[in-house]
């Protein structure tokens, strides 16, 4: 048997095998019924600590449409864990029941203790204010499908910053491409946490952080909105200050380019109007329905299947 590989960080993933991903989930969509039975009798189990709707969902539907099965648990309560039983033996039970695992935890880190321990292989579907890696593969799928290539654009990341562990897993990915320029739009309290401003200034990359989000527009290529994370604060107070810090409205729209597209990781709350939904630029329920696809080609990927 080869090694298993894990996806902890985005950076796990080289380029190139970013590329084959997006090239693979271009074909599922294309040829579905080439997939049907391609994991027949492997099974995912899905470990999540913490809510979720799209990404338990895309991975459930994911491992379905391969023809697999799934088990696991929604919620920290309902497992284990409740009675005292550490992440790391959690894994390893999970490893005697199934192929590959799905694992999302509120602490930071938490899959890396897990992929320590396990003989499976271990996604991380979020942990904490940290990291978001298979959202990461569905927003750059996203851009690769609407695009047509990534790189060369301007990005305008709006919102939380600070606790949005979606935006630290995509400025990962792109700085790995060429030709993209930031636009971080954040409250003060909310902008970038210092080891991803590190990477961003170890690579030379063009950035600056505003505060205002109409100013910023104009510019954009790609608006990436983001939800300021009530869970992460500290107090109530303080989320009560900044949650409505950014709201995007269709007539904020105007000035934008024609060819601009609107992301967001979803959930939202408050920070896209729905009456944004309609605009032909607004593509964050297609972004979730690439999370199906591209989970589907990142479990092949993980469990070595052609
Ligand atoms: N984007 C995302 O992670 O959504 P869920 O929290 O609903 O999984």
């Amino acid at each position: 048997m080869g090694e298993i590989r894990h996806l902890i960080n985005i950076t796990d993933l080289s380029v190139e095998e970013l590329e084959h991903l997006m090239e693979t989930a271009d074909d599922i969509i294309a040829h579905p019924e080439a997939y049907h039975d391609i994991c027949a009798h492997k099974k995912l189990a899905t470990l999540f600590f913490e809510p979720s709707t799209r990404t338990r969902l895309s991975f459930t539907a994911a491992m379905m449409e391969l023809g697999g099965n799934v088990l696991g648990f929604d919620q920290a309560q309902s497992s284990s864990s409740a009675k005292g039983e550490t992440v790391a033996d959690t894994i390893i039970m999970a490893g005697c029941y199934a192929d590959i695992i799905a694992m999302r935890h509120p602490k930071e880190g938490a899959p890396v203790v897990g992929a320590a321990k396990s003989r499976v292989p271990i996604i991380n579907a979020g942990d904490g204010g940290h990291f978001h890696p298979t959202q990461t593969l569905t927003d750059l799928m996203t851009i690769h499908r609407k695009k047509g290539e990534i790189g060369n654009f301007t990005v305008g990341l709006c919102g939380d910053l600070k606790y949005g562990r979606t935006v630290h897993s995509l400025i990962e990915a792109l700085l790995r491409y060429e030709g993209v320029k930031y636009v971080l739009i954040a409250p003060e309290e909310l902008q970038l946490p210092g080891y991803i401003r590190d990477k961003l200034d170890d690579a030379g990359a063009e950035y600056r952080e505003v505060t205002s989000l109409d100013d910023a527009i104009p510019e954009l290529d790609i608006l990436y909105m983001t939800r300021i994370q009530q869970e992460r604060f500290p107090s109530w107070e303080e989320y009560e200050k900044l949650k409505d810090s950014f709201i995007l409205t269709r007539k904020m729209l105007d000035p934008a380019k024609d060819d601009m597209i609107i992301m967001h990781p979803l959930p939202r709350v408050n920070e896209i109007d729905v009456d944004v939904d309609d605009d032909p630029r607004a593509c964050y329920f297609y972004q979730a329905l690439m999370g199906k696809y591209i989970r589907m080609a990142l479990i092949l990927y993980l469990l070595g299947i052609k």
